[in-house]
């Protein structure tokens, strides 16, 4: 029988693989405390239903960026999902297309992009880290373009990869068999090395990832492409209110789900102050912990057009490959529904902040 709620998802899938990629997917940074800090933030959120709506036929649909949506809801995007299942990206593409799911593409993704785009029946986007060899983002540009992806997300919140004591006790580094399928290899060998003590893929992304980027950088991507630009882990609103003077159209507000700055204010915190400061002059999307269809509801409320979910996407795919996927995103939107239902909201823009109570 199929899991009901996202959690039995995870039981699932940390029977399945082996400790370290186990590691490697569910840890944080640092003292990890963000992992239950997210959880904690939407946990003391709580709703304030209205009643005597005509809730027969709630519509949960929605535009984002150009891209069409059956919902609110996407997934983030996460390295080489191989690491959970063998089919990978195809397999999490046809999922997300069937559920009308986006699906944001790793720049470290395990399969092509044009192997993802052939599978997905819905929109896609691509992720960016900023390589120090910017041939190698033209590149990426150029193809996601001619494949059909709709937007471009730039990650904001790494200019390097933090530690991560899990992957460093462990010495992970992506294992052999295993590769980033869209990049140049001479460009990612060292992230297959493993040396006990220390987590390749820090190494790897301390060597490529240029970390003197600025927002003055942004023209130069802006000048090679027309896809929207998103940028993904911003959590102050004087970043957001850059954002906007910069002309960005989109923004992931995230701590990267507690895998970069130890401490950082969840997303979902950060959330109200970006709302207010962009007065619906860039779409907003929230991610971390999001592990139930009222979670969308409440990031809706705060002021975001949409929510990704990270790591239970890779929960489905380890349980059980493309279907499982599709069970985990059937899950939240079933939930997601009956919120609407029981909230007295028949549409998306029915969730306001008089919705919400903080507690
Ligand atoms: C295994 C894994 C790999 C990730 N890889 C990337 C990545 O390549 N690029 C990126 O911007 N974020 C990456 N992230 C962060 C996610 O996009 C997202 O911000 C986070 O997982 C959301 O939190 P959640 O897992 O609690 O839902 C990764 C997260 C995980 C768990």
């Amino acid at each position: 029988m199929a899991a009901l709620t996202l959690y039995e998802y995870r039981a699932a899938a940390k029977e399945r693989l082996d400790g370290p990629v186990w590691d490697f997917l569910e840890g944080g940074s640092g003292t990890e405390s963000m992992l239950s800090a997210g959880r904690a933030a939407l946990d003391r959120l709580r709703l304030r239903p209205r009643c005597l709506v005509d809730v027969s036929a709630c519509d949960p649909s929605v535009s984002l960026l150009g891209s069409r949506l059956a919902a609110p809801l996407g997934i983030a995007p996460m390295a080489y999902h191989q690491l959970a299942h063998p089919e990978g990206e195809v397999a999490t593409a046809r999922a997300a297309g069937a559920a009308g799911a986006l699906l944001t593409v790793s720049m470290f993704a395990s399969r092509t992009l044009e192997d993802i785009a052939a599978a997905a029946t819905g929109p896609l986007w691509l992720q960016l880290y900023w390589l120090r060899r910017r041939e190698s983002l033209v590149d990426l540009v150029r193809r996601a373009e001619d494949a059909g992806y709709e937007a471009l997300v730039l990650t904001v919140d790494a200019p390097r990869v933090a530690h991560r004591p899990r992957d460093a006790r462990n010495g992970f580094a992506v294992p052999a068999g295993i590769r980033a399928a869209n990049m140049d290899p001479s460009v990612m060998s060292t992230s297959h090395g493993g040396t006990a003590g220390e987590s390749a893929i820090a190494r790897h992304s301390k060597e490529q990832f240029d970390p003197s980027i600025t927002w003055e950088d942004l023209a130069w991507l802006r000048e090679r492409t027309s896809l929207p630009l998103v940028l993904k882990g911003v959590l102050a609103r004087e970043d957001a209110e850059l954002a906007v003077k910069y002309g960005v159209d989109g923004l992931v507000v995230s701590n990267h789900g507690g895998r970069q700055l130890d401490f950082a204010i969840p997303a979902v915190d950060a959330l109200p102050e970006i709302a207010e400061a962009v007065d619906g002059r860039c779409r907003l999307i929230l991610d971390g912990s999001i592990r139930h269809g009222a979670d969308i509801a409440k990031a809706l409320c705060l002021g975001a057009d949409a929510v990704f979910i990270g790591r239970p996407a890779l929960w489905g795919l380890a349980h059980s490959g493309s279907a499982g996927v599709s069970s985990v995103l059937q899950v939240l939107l079933d939930e997601f529904e009956e919120v609407m239902a029981l909230m007295g909201a028949a549409h998306v823009r029915d969730f306001g902040n008089s919705a919400i109570v903080h507690y």
